[in-house]
């Protein structure tokens, strides 16, 4: 590979010129391209129920309500104690509360000994959330949700085309959430899918969605701008300027986004980086797959993953031991022109805003904490160099 920045994206990047081209000339000409994408998760994930929503965090808000309405007695959420903001944003936004389970540090899934009766017999819910497209141990929540009466939630919205024991993220438990949010391995800017399988669950989704308004046409176009926008600014050599435009790697802690229909005009963008959606996640996995070489040796990090799961990537987390290193290697590397963030900055039992909806007795999550404290997530897209990868390595053991 060159050291010279490349201007085409290569096959694997998510957002290609043909894709923009193609979805403009498609949403000029044509009219409702949703049932198509919808039919698409239906074949490519064996899942009869599909539904379009405008974000996954609209689409969990959805499931949960639905959820609620048939199991009355049940007012709490079980998710990862350190997951994205959203999930218990839509949690809260149901009018449920949320308990936090820590997590395990090498797989950054929910720990084992955290799925007791304690966590769960109250629970709602169990939501696993695959965070950077790393796996959650599927079959183990659905099992420890199934044991407590809860219902088992696979949130793919970090990790569409993740694979585990043979089977798809996403098509574990009650129902699957998918998203197409920016920095998603598929965009449109916005959007989520809820699929699911019981036909009963499935009627009640289908009548919730219905009842959701369609999105603003002034509000669509803005969207459609944004994705242009978006396009343009995936080239690393602009990032501070979609870093700026989007806030790109924050993630506030929001109870108002808007829940809304899926805009038909963005569904072929969607639609077109599905068909080559094995592309897009080879190539994630294989920029994963070489940092992930590269970095075994660090000393002070470690490098979370799943053996025998197919990881997708949207971002490469590394974990240092000390939170003070970290940010001296994130800012270096920023410097130095890659584009490495913090992720989520606090455990979710330690965010002000959620402490008003936790569900009494919280148990402590020390191990979230610490991730939060000492994560770093790396650039996967196709736009990542050789040269990129070598600072990346003399950065973080040089720091
Ligand atoms: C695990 C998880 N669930 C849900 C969401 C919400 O997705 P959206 O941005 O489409 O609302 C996110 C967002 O990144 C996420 O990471």
């Amino acid at each position: 590979m060159s050291l010279v920045p490349r201007f085409v994206p290569p096959a694997g990047t998510v957002l290609r010129g043909r894709d923009v081209l193609g979805w403009l000339g498609e949403a000029a000409v044509r009219g409702d391209a949703r049932p198509d994408l919808a039919a698409i998760f239906r074949e490519r994930y064996g899942l009869p129920h599909v539904f379009l929503v405008s974000s996954a965090r609209a689409g969990m808000t959805v499931l949960l309500r639905v959820l609620a309405e048939r199991a009355p007695g049940r007012r709490e959420v079980a998710v990862p104690g350190y997951t994205c903001y959203s999930v218990a944003a839509s949690a809260v936004r149901a009018g449920l509360r949320v308990r936090p389970l820590d997590i395990s540090a090498e797989t950054l899934d929910i720990a084992p000994a955290a799925l007791d009766a304690a966590a769960l017999s109250r629970s709602l819910a169990l939501v696993g959330t695959n965070l950077y497209g790393i796996p959650s141990d599927a079959p183990r929540l659905e099992g420890a949700a199934r044991t407590h009466g809860a219902a088992f939630i696979d949130d793919a919205a970090q990790c569409l085309d993740g694979r585990i024991g043979g089977r798809w993220v996403g098509t574990f438990g009650d129902a699957g959430l998918f998203s197409f949010d920016k920095g998603k391995n598929v965009t449109s800017i916005q959007g989520g899918v809820i699929a699911c399988r019981d036909p009963g669950l499935a009627d009640a989704i289908g009548r919730a969605c219905a009842a959701l308004p369609p999105q603003p046409p002034a509000s669509v176009a803005a969207q459609g701008a944004k994705l242009l926008a978006y396009y343009v600014l995936l080239r690393p050599w602009l990032y501070w300027i979609a870093n700026r435009m989007v806030r790109l790697g924050e993630t506030p802690f929001e109870l108002d986004s808007p829940m809304t229909g899926y805009p038909a005009a963005l569904a072929p963008a969607v639609r077109r980086q599905m068909e080559r959606i094995a592309l897009i996640t080879e190539a994630r996995a294989r920029n994963a797959a070489r940092l992930g070489e590269l970095l075994a040796d660090v000393p002070g990090i470690r490098i979370p993953g799943r053996a025998g799961a197919t990881a997708v990537f949207p971002r490469f987390p590394v974990v240092f031991d000390e939170p003070a290193r970290r940010e001296r290697v994130r800012d270096r590397l920023v410097l130095a022109g890659i584009g490495a963030t913090g992720s989520y900055p606090r455990a979710l039992r330690d965010v002000p805003e959620l402490q008003p909806h936790l569900a009494p007795e919280t148990a402590d999550t020390p191990s979230a904490r610490a991730v939060a404290a000492g994560i770093l997530t790396l650039p996967t897209h196709g736009f990542v160099t050789d040269a990129d990868l070598a600072t990346i390595s003399r950065v973080l053991r040089s720091a």
